[in-house]
């Protein structure tokens, strides 16, 4: 078993990361809490594979268990499906003593541990994320959030768990395109490490490698965010490395309504990034075509139809991360080399520059 320490000034846990961990869990989760009510938050597509193993086992360690299935999908990080949450919570009496754990997707993640830093304040959480993207990134790293008709996560918190446990094992009943857009995330953070993650990228050939590396590319990624949620956890400078292709890719995904998932509109960010610095002079030569490759690979796009259109900029413009009118860009002076470069976005349309066959 692979564990990672995290320490933020708020508080330190362990991520934990083994195939099989499910079959264990009482007694993992025996050694972090003392016995308690626990509510477990899950959602429809995750629940038939895995709640009841999970119920029965940490009752087997003697914790009582109730729980909670929300639908599955992005429209579960709502007010209405919050309010759900934190009724349950209510009709279960859950004390300052009891906990909550989040089963299943970022979607899970980020709406259990939302209502787990809001009921009585506060109670304890544990993360046990169960597609690739939330094993990889949004499980780490403390942020719960909930979306709101002006944009997606703008009501949240920071609020670190107990514990993630991490079960590769759970990623053979992820739908394959869910599994290859939280792949994109794993590219993203190999690029600006570099060295060994860079090179474990390169042998994922096609989307049935990503579960046969699965546990190397959890861990390399979990060690990339940890370290950089460890220094910086409520997004002052460094933190916002993890913004490396989101700024173009959320604009091209709200223009999407929907066509795009976020990994994939994240993958054509990422790419067309490194295209505009490596034109600026900015970023070594040859890298954008080696990002490419790599999202490429696992059948990830590169450019989409949205690049440098109105519905784009205008997306753009509205980024929460515009600060003082400027927007700032995560670039790669070459592979494991990240920088920052901010963009006035009045200037946004004139400074971007898209090929028409960029990655076809
Ligand atoms: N908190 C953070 O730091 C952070 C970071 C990145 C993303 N996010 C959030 O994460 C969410 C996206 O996460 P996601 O891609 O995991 O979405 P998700 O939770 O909706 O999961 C994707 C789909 O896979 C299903 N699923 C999950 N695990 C499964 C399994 N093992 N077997 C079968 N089906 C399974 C879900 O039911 C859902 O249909 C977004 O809301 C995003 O805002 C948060």
């Amino acid at each position: 078993m692979e564990t990672i320490h995290v320490t933020t000034k708020s508080k330190e846990y362990d991520i934990l990361i083994a195939n099989g961990l499910l079959q264990q869990l009482g007694r993992i989760i025996s050694q972090v809490w003392s016995k308690r009510k626990v509510l477990i938050i899950t959602d429809t597509n995750v629940a038939p594979h895995y709640l009841r193993g999970v119920t029965e086992q940490i009752q087997s360690a003697g914790f009582s268990a109730a729980s909670l299935t929300v639908p599955a999908g992005e429209s579960s990080k709502s007010w209405q499906v919050l309010q759900q949450t934190i009724t349950a919570c209510a009709a279960n009496q859950l004390s300052r003593t009891d906990g909550i754990i989040a089963l299943g997707g970022g979607v899970i993640g980020d709406l259990a541990g939302l209502t787990a830093s809001l009921w009585l304040r506060g109670i304890s959480l544990i993360q046990i994320p169960t597609s690739l993207l939330a094993q990889v990134d949004s499980s780490v790293g403390g942020k719960t959030a909930i979306d709101i008709p002006s944009g997606k996560n703008l009501v949240g918190t920071f609020y670190q768990p107990d514990l993630v446990v991490i079960d590769p094992d759970t990623l053979t009943t992820l739908p394959s395109r869910v599994t290859v857009e939280g792949y994109g995330e794993v590219v993203k953070c190999a690029a600006m490490k570099g060295g060994i993650f860079w090179n474990l990228v390169q042998q994922v050939q096609n989307p049935a490698d990503i579960p046969a590396h699965a546990n190397e590319l959890i861990l390399h990624s979990i060690r990339f965010k940890a370290d950089v949620v460890s220094q910086d956890e409520r997004e002052g400078n460094l933190r916002r490395l993890l913004n490396f292709g989101h700024t173009i890719g959320h604009g091209i995904e709200l223009a999407a309504h929907g066509r795009l998932f976020h990994g994939e509109a994240v993958a054509v960010g990422t790419f067309q990034i490194c295209r505009q610095f490596e034109r600026l002079g900015l970023t070594a030569p040859g890298t954008s075509d080696q990002v490419g490759r790599a999202l490429q690979a696992v059948g990830l796009p590169l450019t989409d139809s949205l690049l440098g259109t109105p519905a784009m900029f205008a997306a753009m413009r509205h980024d929460k991360k515009v600060r003082k009118g400027r927007l700032t860009f995560v670039y790669l002076k070459q592979i494991g080399q990240p920088a920052f470069y901010p963009v006035d976005v009045t200037q946004l349309e004139t400074w971007l520059q898209f090929d028409n066959n960029d990655g076809k």
